[in-house]
């Protein structure tokens, strides 16, 4: 899987300030940029809505995707936040759901307000936080919190005190399936995206678990290269408690093609992986868009509109929603 990296292979630090200018000046270069582009973008812009079309016109109910990786730092957050919002933009029923107690995908849709336990996944799978312990009904049925509404889609945020289900979930007799159950349960979405932290802990079992399929986001480094033997073998792990779990793409995230590095990883993973599931269109590494549209707290299809790092999203959206029509035996 190595496939013998030199020292001198070493990733270049991208350049930032470029990439800043040029997330700054995007608006006004923004028609330079695409045109030319326009019409291919287009094209793929309506493919994805046909797309779309066709798999709700199989009638298949709510599909539930996880972004695993139990790495940090390789874009399951940003992920989750883009093709989520353009998933919504397209008219679907979208929920998101905030795993992981940094809820840095809370804070990047733009949400700054205090939140409590009770809006989170918490009352899902361990119970109402304001009950006393030992006063729990047994028989109350444990549900997900109405959720927020930003971008455009449903969001079930997250707070650092969500850590705290890691501890209190080994106590609780089947407890790993309590998100899947709750999650089931929830009606008129058609899509719900967990974003799991990164670890190989409870809160990711939990969301993992919860999923009918898997999106890896994969990035293409050696960084990336490394994880995979390890997603793979959790994938089937957890496939115990889930038997239908599958991985659905791999999407390739922070691809800097400036790199011998990065454009070896590249063909690496596009010869490696094939055979497990189908690998998306890389993302390219943009930091500046990135860390603005964080900043902002809009993702990237908002804070650049029509810009290529926009264009990119649509298209891994697309082939993401493609790959969920087709079988695969991740
Ligand atoms: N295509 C990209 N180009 C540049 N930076 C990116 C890209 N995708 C993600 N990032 C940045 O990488 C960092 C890690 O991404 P994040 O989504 O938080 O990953 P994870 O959730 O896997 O920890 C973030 O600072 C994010 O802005
Ligand atoms: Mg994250």
């Amino acid at each position: 899987m190595r496939a013998g990296f030199r020292e001198d292979d070493a990733v270049e630090s991208p350049r930032c300030d470029d990439e800043h200018a040029a997330s700054h000046a995007w608006r006004d270069a923004a028609e330079a940029r695409v045109a030319g582009g326009r019409h291919r973008s287009e094209r793929q812009r309506r493919r994805a809505f046909e797309l779309v079309r066709e798999v709700r016109s199989e009638g298949v109910p709510v599909t539930v995707l996880t972004f695993f990786n139990h790495a940090g730092g390789v874009a399951k957050t940003s992920t989750v936040r883009d093709i989520g919002y353009v998933l919504g933009e397209m008219g679907k029923r979208v929920l998101l759901i905030d795993v992981d107690p940094q809820a840095n995908l809370t804070k990047w849709m733009g949400v700054e307000d205090d939140i409590a336990l009770s809006q989170t996944i918490y009352p899902a799978v361990i119970g109402d936080p304001d009950m006393e312990e030992g006063t729990e009904d047994a028989d109350v049925e444990l549900t997900l919190p109405e959720p927020l509404h930003v971008h455009g889609v449903d969001l079930i945020p997250s707070h650092l005190n969500v850590a705290i289900v890691e501890r209190e979930i080994l106590s609780i007799f089947m407890g790993v399936m309590r998100l899947r159950e709750a999650v089931r349960r929830l009606e008129g979405y058609d899509f719900v995206l967990l974003d799991p932290p990164p670890s190989l802990g409870q809160l990711s079992a939990l969301a993992v678990v919860a999923a009918d399929r898997v999106v890896v986001p994969l990035p293409t480094n050696r960084k990336g290269l490394d994880g995979i033997p390890t997603v793979i073998k959790m994938v089937r792990e957890y496939r115990k408690a889930a038997r239908e779990l599958s991985i659905a793409l791999f999407v390739l995230t922070q691809h800097d093609r400036r790199t011998r590095h990065d454009r070896e990883s590249l063909e690496i993973i596009q010869s490696q992986l094939k055979a497990f599931a189908p690998i998306s269109t890389p993302l390219n590494s943009r930091p500046a868009y990135y860390s603005d549209a964080q900043v902002e707290g809009v993702p990237i299809p908002l804070y650049a509109p029509g810009s290529i790092a926009d264009e990119e999203i649509r298209v891994v959206t697309a082939e993401l929603v493609a790959a969920l029509g087709g079988s695969d035996d991740g």
